[in-house]
């Protein structure tokens, strides 16, 4: 009851916060701590938990399980998740915690202070990323600008920039565009432009060269 009443407060919170600028999100959601940062323009699907950041116009589908500091217009699938947490693999007799944690995660423990360091580093998605159904991205991973997770991947390793990368362990498939290409888009930083900008150059998305071009034209 008392966990229900808490999670009502904290969605109330959070609707109260971010309405007004365009956030939404569907039955079932749950939100970490009162520290998720929404930009604007965010949608979180059905039964979808999310802690964390996420950037202007990104979103996720349903039942995805993501801890993660998120850039803008990134597409999420459904049924994503990011892994957390970890246990000891060398050294250690055992992978069991009732050895090294106090936090009794079974009901008991054999110590009475934490031994081993189960915290992991959060993972970090950059702007313009598009990320298949049912990926799982490890935590710590740092996913580049422009990359594309193929569906089903399991991602162990920084991803670069617009690379595609699918499989398990996922593996890079190809890059998007010519290097020339990505270094052009990786200097102009299309995501960070205002509102005018992008209106006046969204026309110009349907292909990198027209947007090159233009760019270059601006930039005489
Ligand atoms: C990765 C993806 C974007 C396709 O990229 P692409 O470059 O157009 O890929 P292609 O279809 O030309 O395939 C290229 C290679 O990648 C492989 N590949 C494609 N999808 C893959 C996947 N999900 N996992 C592993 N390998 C994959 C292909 O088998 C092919 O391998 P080959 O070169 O040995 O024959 C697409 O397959 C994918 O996973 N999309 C996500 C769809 C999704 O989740 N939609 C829901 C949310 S919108």
């Amino acid at each position: 009851m008392f966990q229900k009443v808490k999670r009502v407060l904290k969605l109330a919170y959070y609707w109260k916060k971010y309405h007004k600028l365009g956030v939404q999100w569907s039955e079932g959601v749950e939100l970490g701590g009162f520290s998720t940062i929404f930009e604007g323009y965010n949608r979180l699907g059905r039964n979808t938990s999310f802690t964390g950041s996420i950037g202007r116009y990104s979103y996720m589908g349903a039942d995805c399980k993501i801890n993660a500091d998120i850039g803008r217009y990134c597409s999420i699938a459904s049924d994503v998740c990011t892994v957390n947490g970890r246990h000891p693999t060398t050294d250690w007799v055992s992978t069991s915690p009732v050895f090294y944690s106090n936090d009794c995660q079974c009901g008991m423990s054999y110590v009475s202070e934490k031994l081993f360091d189960e915290s992991s580093p959060k993972t970090i998605i950059g702007n313009d990323v598009w990320i298949g159904a049912r990926a799982m991205i490890l935590s710590g991973v740092k996913i580049g600008d422009g990359a594309v997770i193929a569906a089903g991947a399991v991602v162990t390793k920084d991803v670069e920039p617009y690379t595609i990368v699918g499989g398990v362990p996922a593996k890079p498939i190809r890059k998007r565009f010519t290097d020339e290409q990505i270094d052009a888009l990786i200097k102009l930083k299309w995501w960070e432009k205002d509102d005018k900008w992008m209106r006046e150059h969204a026309a110009m998305f349907s292909h990198i060269d027209k947007l090159i071009k233009e760019e270059r034209h601006e930039g005489l």
